[in-house]
């Protein structure tokens, strides 16, 4: 496919989205930034932008495959990718099947404890409130989504959650949680848009619980880089590897 990079709509903190010629399709352009703490920290990876959109890519194929509606259309090539247009609905998703992060500073879980069924959080999306979490209710009563709608996010979560799991436990990764955002398409469904990648999940070893995901640039710990590769090079497949020149 021959699609050519239009103007930039969002320069977000580690994404750009573009236009295209076809007003239902952007480009999602993956930047090698890295932030937390609501910006304060930030920082250059050379290639994050790179293996982010091929793990991305990889999650979006196999939750297709699994019947679970995407904004994924196309890598164009490692770090650009054709995506379904979507308004964004200004929530975070976040699923938990182990403690870990903000709900051990602001509840009294134990480090590592399991969650069966797994918790299912939202916050607000809005860097000028801080990320707050919210309710159905508060949710519904600021307008962006539907109590239905919200019914429809929790399955569709669920599902992605269980795919991803069983997927990332065959290759010796643990998922003790992961933010997602979902939009509405043209037609007003609601569809996974965003990323699936370190930048937005936790992948711990099976075997050493070693950390695979952003938490190391949080903490300031070196090897952010190295994590991410390690991640790419157990996700992907062969036939991808070679597609995209990875000696990993
Ligand atoms: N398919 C899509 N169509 C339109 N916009 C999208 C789509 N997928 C994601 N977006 C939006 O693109 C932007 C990507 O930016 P990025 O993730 O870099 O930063 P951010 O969301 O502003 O900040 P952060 O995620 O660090 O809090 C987000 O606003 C996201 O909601
Ligand atoms: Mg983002």
């Amino acid at each position: 496919m021959n699609t050519e990079v239009g103007n930039l709509i969002y320069r977000g903190k580690a994404k750009d989205v573009y236009e295209t010629d076809d007003p239902e399709r952007v480009i999602i352009k993956f930047r090698d930034n890295i932030t937390a703490g609501d910006g304060a920290k930030k920082e250059n990876l050379k290639k994050k932008g790179f293996y982010n959109s091929i793990i991305s890519t990889k999650f979006f194929k196999i939750l297709e495959e699994a019947g679970v509606k995407t904004q994924y259309i196309e890598l164009i090539k490692p770090g650009y990718m054709l995506s379904r247009k979507l308004k964004m609905i200004p929530l975070e998703i976040i699923t938990r099947n182990i403690a870990a992060g903000s709900l051990l500073r602001n509840f009294p879980f134990e480090e590592k404890q399991e969650f069966k069924p797994p918790i299912i959080q939202m916050d607000y999306k809005n860097d000028e409130y801080h990320d707050p979490t919210l309710n159905d209710d508060i949710a519904v009563a600021l307008g962006f989504v539907t109590r239905e709608e919200l019914k429809i996010i929790r399955e569709i979560t669920l599902k992605i959650n269980s795919v991803l799991k069983d997927f990332l436990k065959s290759k010796g990764i643990l998922f003790p949680d992961f933010k997602i955002e979902f939009g509405h398409d043209s037609q007003g469904n609601i569809v996974l848009g965003d990323e699936i990648s370190p930048d937005s999940c936790r992948f711990w070893d099976s075997e050493t619980w070693d950390v695979l995901d952003k938490d190391l640039f949080r903490k300031g710990e070196s090897g952010v880089m190295e994590a991410y590769i390690t991640v790419a090079s157990r996700v992907l497949d062969d036939e991808d590897k070679k597609k995209w020149n990875l000696d990993i």
